[in-house]
């Protein structure tokens, strides 16, 4: 091979690699723009494609499966979710800050109509305490109440018990002002970070739904104090 020939074969080479590197980099991007792609389409179909009270549906399921002893519900408005759960729980208490909430509440001997501020109920309940299995919060959406929600509430929570958060998961920025979901996804990115206490996770469809254990084992017959 003479000194034309190799530098005949270079040149070819380094064009070739050349191709190569940019179609490999068009590869990359095109799949990345493809992965962009299929996350907006999947963001459409998990953020809209549900009612806003799909929660509604959620928590009565739930709690149809649980079957709590002791159900408490802060925030009521209309009462909507809190009347489809009494027939499944033994005892329920609603609390609201609006006395209204409570001429919503259906009729029976197993449910309480709490008139008053999250934070005062909770120290009533340090002066007379009882066990919650299914705590589900959805008061002020705030970042600082729902925190204090949840620290408030949590010492009454029976170990292996449920704590379900509201508008943790607002589909975009207009839905985290105070009139809606507020901050209170910024109150669940703080919680996750306890997770020796209890474990947590989020459903990411608008506005959300956060689901908390209160655990310090696995498997709930381990659990200290809960038989
Ligand atoms: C989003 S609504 C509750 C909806 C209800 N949980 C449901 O799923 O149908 C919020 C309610 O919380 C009540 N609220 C807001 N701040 C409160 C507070 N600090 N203490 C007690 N209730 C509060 C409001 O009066 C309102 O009725």
């Amino acid at each position: 091979m003479n000194c034309d020939d190799t530098r005949r074969n270079d040149r070819q080479l380094s064009r070739s690699s050349f191709r190569h590197l940019v179609s490999l980099l068009f590869r990359r991007r095109f799949s990345f723009r493809d992965r962009q792609y299929r996350l907006a389409d999947q963001q459409a179909v998990t953020l809209d494609s549900a009612p806003e009270n799909w929660h509604e549906s959620f928590i009565e399921h739930l709690a149809s499966v649980l079957k709590p002893r002791v159900c408490v519900e802060l925030g009521l408005y209309r009462c909507e979710l809190f009347n489809r759960i009494i027939s499944h729980a033994q005892r329920l208490i609603g609390v609201d800050i609006n006395a209204e909430a409570g001429n919503w509440m259906a009729k029976s001997d197993k449910v309480q109509f709490v008139h008053s501020t999250t934070d005062e109920f909770a120290a009533t309940l340090r002066e007379h305490p009882i066990l919650i299995d299914m705590l589900f919060i959805d008061a002020d959406h705030s970042k600082r109440a729902v925190l204090r929600d949840f620290w408030n509430f949590f010492p009454f929570v029976s170990p292996q018990g449920i704590i379900i958060l509201h508008d943790t998961h607002p589909k975009n920025n207009d839905y985290t002002q105070p009139g809606y979901c507020g901050n209170a996804y910024k109150a669940i990115e703080e919680l996750s970070r306890h997770t020796d206490l209890f474990e947590i996770m989020t459903i990411p469809v608008h506005p959300g739904l956060t689901l908390c254990r209160k655990r310090t084992t696995q498997l709930s017959w381990m659990e200290v104090g809960i038989y």
